[in-house]
């Protein structure tokens, strides 16, 4: 599978090979139990802007990768990673949302048990992708960056938070774990991909967590300064359930002067790779949504 202009690839087109990996490398529905196999095509094919495999697209372009079906694994394996962490997020233990891209979470579509089970099997089978690669690093740096010193330990963070008044620097310290930790391992994987030296692995490191903080600022923002329809899952719920979020613990204006300056770091941290526009409106994509 190809993107048709390699440099020069749009990131719609860019989607478009996104899309049809993650449906190509999904296992076999014949070979799982049936609610399983819908549950998992359910929470990864329903949506959703593929932000970090087109990290992992954009980290490997401007390091100079060629073209393989690793790249498309990667991709594949990071949004299902990501697709794992939402439905146990969405979970009545969780954050209790029923919303989710639009349409009911995965929990009310399937119920709970089905739920757990196919986020967990969707986590397992991001890394049976990976282990299919030429680059068993890809395996270690996903599994830290979603384990107990990740995004794992982030969630824990963040509902140890809830209810409680929590400062600045706690918040960014969730943020960084349960958010950025996936942004940074993808944006070093398309470097590891491409065979990046060191250097250029370690702007990349600093490039996906920056943008991992903006991103999650602005989520928080757009918990109360977007609508239910245009997010497609329940604006307000951050409030209701009172969570620990960046405005919450700052202010709305800091966290948009916060989200801003996280961009900027995200974009400084750039000047040494090679053609960098895509991350650059990745940047934009991030801090600047509307959804
Ligand atoms: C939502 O991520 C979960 C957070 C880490 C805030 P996205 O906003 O990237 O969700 P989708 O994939 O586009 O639905
Ligand atoms: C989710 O953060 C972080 C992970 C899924 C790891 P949120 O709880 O803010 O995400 P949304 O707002 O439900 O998408
Ligand atoms: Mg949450
Ligand atoms: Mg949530
Ligand atoms: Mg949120």
């Amino acid at each position: 599978m190809t993107v048709k202009s390699g440099r020069e690839a749009s990131i719609a087109a860019v989607r478009d090979v996104i899309e049809a990996s993650l449906q190509r490398l999904l296992p076999a529905a014949s070979e799982l139990q049936a609610p399983l196999a819908e549950a998992m095509a359910y929470s990864v094919l329903s949506g959703g802007k593929r932000l970090r495999p087109l990290v992992v697209y954009a980290a490997w372009q401007a390091t100079g990768g060629a073209e393989s079906e690793d790249l498309w694994r990667t991709c594949a394996a990071a949004e299902y990673l990501h697709a794992f962490s939402l439905v146990h997020d969405d979970l009545p233990c969780m954050d209790d949302d029923d919303l989710r891209r639009g349409l009911p979470t995965c929990h009310k579509k399937f119920g709970e048990g089905i739920a757990v089970l196919a986020g967990d099997a969707l986590a397992v089978h991001a890394f049976e992708v990976l282990s299919a690669t030429a680059y068993p690093a890809l395996v270690k740096e996903f599994a830290q960056a979603i384990g107990a010193r990740g995004m794992i330990g982030g969630q824990v963070a963040d509902l140890a938070a809830e209810g409680k008044p929590v400062g600045r620097e706690s918040v960014a310290e969730i943020h960084r774990l349960k958010t950025a930790a996936l942004f940074r391992a993808c944006a070093r994987a398309g470097g590891i991909l491409s065979g990046a030296d060191g250097s250029q692995v370690r702007a990349l490191s600093t490039y996906g967590e920056e943008l991992g903080l903006a991103f999650q600022i602005k989520d928080d923002l757009l918990d109360l300064e977007g609508s239910t329809e245009r997010l497609g899952k329940t604006a307000g719920a951050d409030l209701r359930h009172a969570k620990a979020t960046y405005p919450a613990a700052t202010s709305v204006a800091q966290a948009h002067r916060d989200c801003e300056a996280h961009a900027a770091r995200a974009r400084a941290s750039l000047s040494g790779l090679g053609d960098t526009s895509l991350l650059s409106e990745l940047v934009d994509l991030c801090a600047h949504r509307e959804a």
